[in-house]
């Protein structure tokens, strides 16, 4: 579904088997096994990630691809994920300039945040990037109380990063909540934070940032 947010919009798919899908038990046991690493548990927080602790995989991206480790080509998760991040370019206007069946992976990685955690405002692409385009974001836990994923109207696309979340008035915030299942795909260069986690239980979610080659 399309939802317009200020002057652009975003889209949110549920994925109905979430829980159930075959080879759900061997990617939550490959997530877990990325958590587990010396160098993921040893790596301090992002710098987006203030508050609480949080763990990611971001800075192995090169080596730790998300979609071959999930083989996301193969898996219903996988190929429902795929099916919507192009569904998601279309509905943002992407496929006007470029050819969105031709998909790339920039980088790709799972973050775990735990209680008092929160996501400083980021963009992934700023004014002059040439990639990502877009970024999905799959949810895989969501306990309750979880960080919300807030966008912020702000179109100074010179800037990488912003405040906390909030810093930014109730009328500059568009919360989308989160839930297990949900995939959440946005244009990169929008802006967005996430409330404080204030549960005890982690959330933990993909992150997926694609380009596409412009049209022949
Ligand atoms: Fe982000």
């Amino acid at each position: 579904m399309f939802l317009p947010v200020f002057t652009s919009g975003i889209c949110v798919f549920d994925f109905e088997g979430f829980d159930s899908y075959e080879g759900k038990a061997r990617d939550d046991e490959i997530i877990d096994g990325l958590f587990n690493l010396p160098e993921v548990v040893k790596e301090k927080n992002v710098i987006d990630a203030q508050g609480g602790r949080s763990l990611s995989t971001v800075h192995l991206y090169k080596t730790h691809i998300i979609p071959e480790l999930l083989n996301f080509k193969q898996s219903p998760l996988g190929v429902w994920i795929l099916h919507k991040i192009v569904e998601s370019a279309v509905l943002l206007g992407l496929d006007k300039s470029r050819d969105v069946r031709k998909l790339k992976y920039y980088r790709t990685w799972a973050n775990r945040m735990y209680k008092n955690c929160d996501a400083v405002a980021h963009r992934h692409a700023v004014a002059g990037s040439t990639i990502p385009h877009l970024v999905a974001i799959y949810y895989l836990e969501v306990p309750e109380d979880s960080a919300q994923l807030i966008f912020i109207d702000d179109n100074n696309y010179e800037i990488m990063r912003g405040g906390r979340y909030h810093e930014y008035a109730a009328h500059q915030q568009f919360v989308v909540p989160p839930k297990a299942g949900r995939l959440v795909c946005h244009d990169a260069r929008a802006l967005h934070a996430t409330s404080v986690h204030e549960s005890h239980l982690p959330r933990t979610c993909l992150i997926i940032e694609v380009g596409f080659p412009p049209l022949q």
